[in-house]
């Protein structure tokens, strides 16, 4: 066959542009050179202004269903750039081009992605990451023409970006992307969904994850706080001395001077350096006078004022009542007073007012308001504000499975803006728990129990560890535990334990287990599982506060943003852990399990033996068997009430996964 050849170039090139995608269309080449195995290539060039200066197009753009040997004469092109001019160069192959001379005919066009709809997507903010996880928030478009959809998240490893990029979903305008790579730098974008299809991506914008040493720290802007610190401690002295002249707190700078340099390290606790014009919290104890420090921060109340109607409770130093405040000029209010009970020594005074002379200090709606106090006259009284529904956890345990998941995070959000308010003070909690939250008629919840060392003396939890502390085991950081490194980082650690007692209306962290099994739990790197309809995004959450290295904790500041966003958002909400968990990948990734080798000591675990009899009648007689239980199983042999449910339910997803081992796979859920 003498007179086969290579095809003329493809003729007619049309196109069809919309946001998402860019349809190329020809008609087929005028000479076939006399064979029928036709086929095309199409190249993408990038040119300016000088058409010499072309460059291929990079990975980016996806050819559907290929760029080269394409059987039809079509090819659809995505994510291409909006703005910019792409020219595509067509060409017709048949099995003897190979054998003619360069460069071979093409046909070009040039498209302009102007058409392509405007990104709506602008900024794409980072609020956090951790070693495995980065957590993106961007504007929702402001007045888009059509309503948004959802969103895509295009993301890919800088380092491979030709290779291949994944994506996700998010309803909100925000997402946590888990399942990433440590110390690694990525490369995201956005793009929004409307009716008519996609708008065009956002710039890309690069994050890293975090690796064992980075401080979330330096990403939160704090950089600039020791940058203060250090350059402008000058500067600070000045404006301490006066701050301290103006409001009058001379006396107390004075004798703060003579105090040794231990004193004043504690008097900004755990290096916390104020800021000026922002209220720092000054320790009572560097007052050589502890009644001196009351009447800084405390009203004293006539206890004519006060009437004591019913007593409510049992704390250290004596009763706690309710009763009713009168201020002239003012409505009643009711109140609550805590009593120190007659026969007491000076110490057991002082350590009683502590707590006033702290909580005077605070003025904010997540924090328990002191009223005054009562010191010239017996009893010695603390007053402050009421709050109807008593302490979270028993309210949670008496309301288990009452509200919903927007109330909860409700509850939360207030209880993060209290401690972002007491960390920006430089105060530590140190003993934040759901029993230690009060909350009111409005399901306001509000920390209370202030006092440092006293608090931890009163609390029925707190157990004497091996350097001689008494620590709340279940709620406190590893690094508060073992060298009493208490910090606004370890109390947020224990907010993350309040956010599942809060998930879980109540249910004691870690169950049953002994407090030095937690400790060496968390020292394996385990962590608690998500209760039982507990959205994803709050389990991370609590995985991040739950992290090793106390500087890779969110900030409350973070976490108050971040349950702004879910609220803002509640479709966010609606992912719930058991919705995605599956079984673990390989047999390989189940360890076998160290807490419980039998059923039996497993259910005693969590003080569920009264079901044994129903799992093994159901055929449930091994560890690894319960462990591929659903809800419906659990319902099915026979656990009735919703409370057991959520508890057999919650420990079955640590079976399953051995609890999360945070250090070494980052945030499987
Ligand atoms: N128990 C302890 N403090 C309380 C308060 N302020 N209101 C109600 N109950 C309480």
């Amino acid at each position: 066959m003498t007179n086969e050849g290579p095809p003329s170039p493809p003729r007619n090139v049309v196109f069809n542009i919309n946001e998402t995608s860019l349809f190329l269309e020809w008609s087929p080449p005028s000479d076939t050179g006399g064979r029928k195995d036709l086929t095309y290539n199409v190249l993408c060039k990038r040119c300016g202004a000088d058409p010499q200066e072309c460059e291929l197009c990079g990975g980016d753009l996806r050819f559907i269903p290929r760029p080269q040997g394409l059987v039809n004469a079509s090819v659809t092109v995505l994510d291409f750039t909006a703005h910019a001019n792409y020219t595509f160069e067509i060409e017709s192959l048949n099995g003897v081009s190979e054998m003619s001379s360069f460069p071979r005919p093409v046909t070009a066009i040039t498209i302009s992605t102007d058409q392509g709809g405007p990104s709506l997507v602008g900024v794409v903010r980072k609020d956090w990451a951790s070693q495995n996880s980065i957590a993106l928030s961007w504007q929702e478009p402001e007045q888009p023409i059509l309503p948004v959809l959802d969103y895509e998240i295009k993301y890919y490893e800088k380092e491979h970006e030709q290779l291949s990029y994944s994506s996700t979903r998010a309803k909100a305008p925000s997402v946590i992307i888990t399942g990433l790579k440590p110390s690694t730098r990525y490369i995201f974008q956005v793009r929004a969904r409307t009716s008519t299809g996609y708008s065009s991506y956002s710039p890309k914008f690069e994050y890293e994850t975090g690796d064992e040493t980075s401080d979330m720290a330096a990403d939160q802007g704090q950089v600039l706080v020791i940058v203060t610190a250090a350059v402008g401690g000058f500067t600070l002295l000045v404006i301490l001395t006066l701050f301290f002249l103006i409001t009058g707190r001379c006396q107390w700078y004075i004798k703060a001077k003579m105090k040794s340099d231990e004193k004043r390290r504690t008097h900004y606790q755990n290096g916390h350096i104020p800021f000026p014009g922002i209220k720092t919290y000054i320790d009572p104890d560097t007052y050589e006078d502890p009644t001196q420090a009351v009447h800084e921060f405390a009203k004293e109340i006539d206890p004519s004022r006060i009437r004591i109607e019913r007593v409510i409770g049992a704390g250290e130093f004596g009763e706690v009542c309710s009763g009713r405040l009168r201020t002239p000029g003012k409505k009643e209010i009711p109140v609550a007073i805590k009593t120190l009970k007659g026969g007491y020594v000076e110490r057991q005074r002082r350590d009683f007012l502590r707590e006033a002379s702290i909580m005077g200090q605070f003025d904010h709606p997540n924090i328990i308001r002191l009223e005054g106090v009562v010191t010239k006259s017996r009893p010695v009284m603390i007053v402050v504000e009421y709050m109807e529904n008593g302490s979270l956890d028993s309210f949670l345990r008496k309301h288990d499975g009452h509200f919903t998941v927007i109330q909860l995070v409700g509850m939360l959000r207030g209880i993060a803006s209290g401690m972002k308010y007491l960390s920006d003070m430089g105060y530590v909690h140190r003993d934040l728990a759901a029993r230690n939250i009060l909350v009111n008629s409005n399901l306001v919840c509000k920390v209370s129990d202030f006092g440092l060392s006293r608090v931890l003396e009163d609390d029925p939890e707190a157990a004497y560890t091996t350097s001689g502390g008494k620590i709340p085991i279940r709620w406190t950081a590893p690094e508060a535990i073992a060298y009493r490194k208490f910090s606004s980082a370890s109390d947020a650690w224990s907010y993350g334990i309040v956010m599942w007692e809060v998930m879980s209306y109540g249910e004691r962290p870690y169950w049953e287990m002994s407090n030095q099994d937690v400790i060496l739990s968390i020292e394996e790197g385990y962590r608690l599982p998500a209760p039982m309809g507990c959205p994803v995004a709050l389990h991370q959450l609590m995985l991040h506060c739950w992290q090793k290295e106390r500087g890779h904790r969110p900030k409350f500041t973070d976490i108050v943003s971040f349950l702004d966003k879910l609220i803002r958002n509640p479709s966010s909400l609606l992912t719930l852990v058991e919705d995605i968990q599956g079984l673990p990948e390989s047999p390989g990734d189940v360890p076998e399990y160290p807490l419980f080798i039998s059923v039996g000591d497993w259910l005693d675990s969590i003080k569920m033996s009264q079901y044994k009899n129903n799992f093994m009648a159901a055929g449930f007689t091994t560890l690894d068997s319960i462990s591929t239980m659903s809800i419906e199983d659990v319902r099915r042999i026979g656990v009735t009430l919703i409370g057991h449910q959520r508890r057999i339910v919650s420990s079955i997803q640590t079976l399953r996964l051995q609890l999360l081992h945070v250090q070494e796979k980052g945030f499987h859920v």
